[in-house]
């Protein structure tokens, strides 16, 4: 089973993007094992911490390091992605000579009530995690436009053009982890 660590860049307990990774992850029950890291508890970046390092940012590390791949599902915030997403990039980057990020496949998704889904806030973040060092898989692209229609009452997702889309994104996924996985 592939080992997949998920980073919501949402915090709020109603969040679409949270009940889209929730989907994925039901799609993709049996072939990837979806671990979510707590960004809820992430202090902002301080170099001052690392004398006492918070129990938050070594769970976020050991998590990463752990996974086989990383998946991103992200909100667009002002045209870009959530700060809490760049706090959770830059901890993972230091101490300096112990990136955490090093060489780790990465997907990025995200889902906005907005015609435009995501795209700038991706953007943004698939620059920030090509200059970390991830191999972020660049195509396809999963900009979804949240639609609550698309979900049954267990937060599987229903509506069959979707699921159909989102299996591909999630096979591309698979298939970019064997290429690039460690
Ligand atoms: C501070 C803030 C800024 C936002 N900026 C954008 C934006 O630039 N583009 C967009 O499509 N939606 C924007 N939105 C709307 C979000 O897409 C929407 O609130 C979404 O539900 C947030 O994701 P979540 O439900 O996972 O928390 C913004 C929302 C907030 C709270």
């Amino acid at each position: 089973m592939t080992k997949i660590a998920v980073l919501i860049g949402s915090l709020r307990k109603d969040s679409i993007n949270r009940k889209f990774a929730a989907g994925l992850e039901k799609l993709a029950a049996g072939r990837m094992d979806f671990v979510h890291a707590d960004l809820a508890s992430l202090p902002h970046y301080n170099d001052d911490l690392w004398e006492n390092i918070p129990a938050s940012v070594t769970e976020l590390k050991a998590a990463i390091e752990a996974a086989d791949a990383v998946l991103i599902v992200t909100p667009e915030y002002s045209r870009s992605y959530p700060g809490v997403l760049k706090d959770a990039i830059d901890w993972g980057t230091r101490p300096w000579g112990k990136n955490s990020w090093g060489g780790k496949p990465v997907a990025i998704t995200g889902a906005s009530p907005g015609a435009i889904g995501t795209a700038i806030a991706q953007h943004h973040l698939r620059t920030s995690m090509v200059a970390v060092g991830t191999a972020v898989m660049g195509a396809p692209e999963l900009y979804y436009t949240y639609k609550p229609e698309h979900f049954g009452a267990d937060g599987e997702i229903t509506d069959e053009a979707t699921r159909t889309f989102l299996e591909a994104w999630l096979g591309s996924f698979a298939d970019w982890i064997g290429k690039t996985g460690k």
